[in-house]
């Protein structure tokens, strides 16, 4: 039997409403299904617009084996290319970050232009043609200030999310926000561990005295099945729609995004000490006055975010090994708010922090008992863990679809 069926066979063995077997978490073979079926096949968030504030703005990034450009082009679009010389294989960007007006690759000087086109080359003789050797694309979608990529040579529907996520998104101004602040912590521990970890607040009440003070560990808020009977959720979207902000919960068919608003606790409207705003200023001038509390988006398996009114936190995941994921946090503000004068950097970026060297410190524990030979699958709360049961049933359905189609799903990376 191949890898890749015991893996299925393990899926559909396995005992619903529980963890995963302990392979799940530490297996390399297992970690590399999911590199393939999962990482390198599904549209994944890479960054921001308003991080590309120009034509030549540029950022990289790595999924997997993968090392990628995102970049903004003359005309303002947006677009993502393998970062791979087609010379000899080069990385054509090294920097993280940064502005050209071409990329130069640093090896032999083939240089391209902004649409991917290899416009330069020194000395290749009689009868080389340029046009054959451009930057190989990667299909890019940008929505609401998020910028989308996928891998796979056929990438599944994004017009479905981007239905449903243009209305809740577009009164927000993310578009035209600014990143004031962003932090990458890798968490020893599987990329699926991170993400149970956030599915749920059943930890909350024992890991977050900052993040409490304002966030709700209310469990109908992550449990996809008790939310339509909240009054106080109910309450919020009624107010939050007469206002034009759409906040009703919307999940789509297999599970793999969400969006909704939720209240904060009490008077909250910020996720700071206090509860008060951090930033002076509104996330978007066209937003209406009042208090909408959060707008949570999540999109498996790379994001999840938090939109309040004067703020919002985005999350990126980033497998990084069976037992090592990059989480990339960023804090945007509006674009014309001044640090010292509408905000404080460390007041606004305080509780997140704090809460993600917390859930690292989880994860991480998690991760080490997996490990032991004692570990067995245990229980999931249906109380308090609805969003664990249904970001693992996600994961099992999604896998078990996926690993039918056997070595015809390899073809399908670029
Ligand atoms: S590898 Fe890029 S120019 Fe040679
Ligand atoms: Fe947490």
């Amino acid at each position: 039997m191949n890898a890749w069926e015991q893996v299925r066979q393990r899926l559909q063995g396995r005992r619903q409403g529980f963890s995963l077997d302990r392979s799940f978490y530490t297996d390399p073979d297992v970690f590399q299904l999911d590199m393939e079926l999962i990482w390198y096949r599904q549209w994944l968030f890479a960054g921001h617009d308003c991080e590309l504030t120009r034509p030549g703005s540029f950022f990289t990034m790595k999924i997997g084996d993968h090392p990628l450009i995102i970049l903004r082009d003359r005309q303002g679009v947006i677009r993502a290319f393998h970062n791979s010389c087609r010379h000899r294989g080069s990385l054509v960007c090294t920097a993280e970050k940064g502005m050209s007006a071409r990329l130069v690759c640093p090896y032999h000087q083939w240089t391209y232009d902004l649409d991917g086109a290899l416009v330069f080359v020194r000395q290749m003789g009689e009868g080389f043609d340029a046009s054959q050797f451009g930057l190989k694309p990667v299909a890019c979608e940008t929505i609401g200030g998020y910028i989308f990529i996928c891998l796979a040579k056929e990438p599944p529907d994004f017009a479905a999310f981007r239905a449903v996520m243009d209305p809740y998104f577009a009164p927000l101004g993310l578009t035209d926000a600014k990143v004031v602040h962003e932090s990458t912590i890798v968490e020893k521990g599987n990329w699926k561990l991170v993400w149970e970890n956030n599915r749920e607040c059943y930890h909350c009440s024992g890991s977050h005295p900052e993040l409490c003070k304002t966030f709700p560990e209310t469990p109908t808020f992550t449990d996809l099945k008790a939310v339509e009977n909240d009054p106080e959720l109910g309450d919020l979207w009624a107010r939050s729609e007469a206002s034009g902000l759409p906040a009703r919960y919307r999940v789509d068919a297999d599970g793999q995004f969400r969006l909704m608003r939720v209240p904060l606790v009490g008077d909250a409207v910020s996720y700071t000490m206090s509860g008060k705003p951090a930033v002076r200023r509104k996330l978007s001038d066209e937003a209406p006055d009042g208090h909408f509390g959060a707008l949570l988006l999540y999109h498996y398996p790379t994001t999840w975010n938090h939109v309040l009114g004067d703020h919002a936190i985005t999350f990126r995941v980033t497998p990084l090994s069976a037992t090592e994921t990059e989480v990339t946090t960023k804090w945007l503000v509006h674009r014309d708010a001044v640090e010292g004068v509408d905000y404080r950097l460390d007041n606004l970026i305080h509780v997140w922090t704090e809460t993600n060297d917390q859930d690292r410190r989880v994860v991480e524990d998690n991760a080490q008992g997996i490990a032991s030979p004692a570990y067995e699958p245990g229980p999931y709360s249906p109380i308090h863990e609805g969003g664990v049961i249904q970001f693992v049933d996600w994961y099992a359905s999604f896998m078990d679809r996926a690993l039918k189609d056997g070595d015809a799903v390899l073809s399908s990376v670029v």
